[in-house]
C-alpha cells in the first residue's frame, strides 16, 4: 500500500472531498442534470457520486476516468453490488487525450482532484474538458484551497511532507488561491458563475428510498469493516489517525471551495 488513496480504496471510502457527503449534496443539486445529459466525472475514487447520479437523476448518462486501476476495481464492485451497469466508468489518466468525441458533454465535473495534479497534467486536463463539453456546458469543481495568507513557503513545506507521508501533496502552491483558479478557468476559455466556499454552504443528500443507494451504503460499511479482519489495514488506519493529528493546527491553512464555471462559446 503506497499511499493513503491506497488505504481509502481498500476501504471503500466515498466523499474524499471538503464537506463530504453534504458537498456532494451541494454539487448535485447545483448540477440538476436533465434527463438525457451526458456527464463525465474526472478521478471518481469509489464512484459513489457517480452512483448517486444514476439513481437520484432519471435518465442522466454517467461517465467516468480515473486514474488508479485499484480505485476503477472498487468502484466496479461498488456498482455491482448496488445493481447498477460499471460499462462506462475507465481506468485512465485524465491528462492524455480523452476517448470522447468533441462537445460530447453537458457537464464535467470533479471533486478533489484538479487541486492535487501535477502542474503539467492540470493544464493538459482543463484542456481536455474544454474539448469534450459542449458550448455552454457546465465545469463544476469542489477543491481544498490554501487560505489568504498562508505563505508560499508554508505551502511547500507542507506539500513536501504530505508527499512523504500521504503519497500525494495537500494542494497545489502553483495555484493557490480561489483567484488564481478564477484566473485559470477565465485562461483556458471558461466564465466563472460562481465561486463559493463550502463552510457556510448547508446542503444534504435527503434520503431516497432506493434499494440501489442502500447497498452502496453497505458496500461501503463492508470496506469500513475489512479493517476489523486486516491486521494491515487497522495498523494503517492507527498511522494515518497519528499522522493527521500532526497536520492538525488551530488555524486551519486550507479551504474547501465550489466553482461553477461555463464553457465559453
Ligand atoms: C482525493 S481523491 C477523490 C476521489 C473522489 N473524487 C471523491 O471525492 O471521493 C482523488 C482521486 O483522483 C484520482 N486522480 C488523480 N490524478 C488523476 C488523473 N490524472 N486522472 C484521473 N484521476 C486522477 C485519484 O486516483 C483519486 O481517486
Amino acid at each position: 500500500m503506497h499511499t493513503i488513496l491506497d488505504f481509502y480504496a481498500r476501504t471503500h471510502t466515498p466523499y474524499l472531498h471538503a464537506l463530504g457527503r453534504e458537498g456532494t449534496g451541494y454539487l448535485l443539486q447545483q448540477m440538476a442534470p436533465k434527463p438525457g445529459s451526458r456527464l463525465l466525472e474526472i478521478g471518481f475514487g469509489t464512484g459513489q457520486t457517480l452512483l448517486e447520479l444514476t439513481c437520484r437523476f432519471d435518465g442522466v448518462d454517467v461517465f467516468g476516468l480515473e486514474k488508479s486501476a485499484e480505485m476503477l476495481r472498487v468502484a466496479q464492485k461498488r456498482f455491482a453490488f448496488s445493481g447498477v451497469s460499471a460499462e462506462r466508468l475507465q481506468v485512465m489518466p485524465a491528462n492524455v487525450p480523452f476517448p470522447f468525441p468533441p462537445h460530447f458533454f453537458d457537464a464535467v465535473y470533479c471533486e478533489s482532484v484538479l487541486a492535487i495534479l501535477p502542474d503539467a497534467d492540470l493544464v493538459k486536463i482543463w484542456q481536455q474538458i474544454r474539448l469534450v463539453l459542449r458550448p455552454g456546458g457546465r465545469l463544476f469543481f469542489n477543491e481544498s484551497l490554501w487560505r489568504d495568507g498562508v505563505s508560499l513557503a508554508k505551502m511547500a513545506k507542507i506539500n513536501e511532507k504530505c508527499m512523504e507521508v500521504f503519497g500525494i501533496p495537500q494542494a497545489t502552491a502553483t495555484w493557490p488561491y480561489p483567484s488564481d483558479w478564477k484566473y485559470l478557468a477565465e485562461q483556458q476559455g471558461f466564465e466563472v458563475l460562481s465561486v463559493v466556499p463550502m463552510e457556510g454552504i448547508r446542503a444534504s443528500l435527503p434520503f431516497q428510498a432506493d434499494s440501489r443507494l442502500f447497498r452502496s451504503r453497505i458496500f461501503t460499511l463492508a470496506g469500513k469493516s475489512s479493517m476489523l479482519f486486516s491486521a494491515s489495514l487497522w495498523k494503517k488506519q492507527k498511522l494515518l489517525r497519528q499522522l493527521f493529528q500532526q497536520f492538525a493546527t488551530k488555524e486551519p491553512y486550507l479551504e474547501g471551495v465550489f466553482f461553477c464555471c461555463r464553457k465559453k462559446d
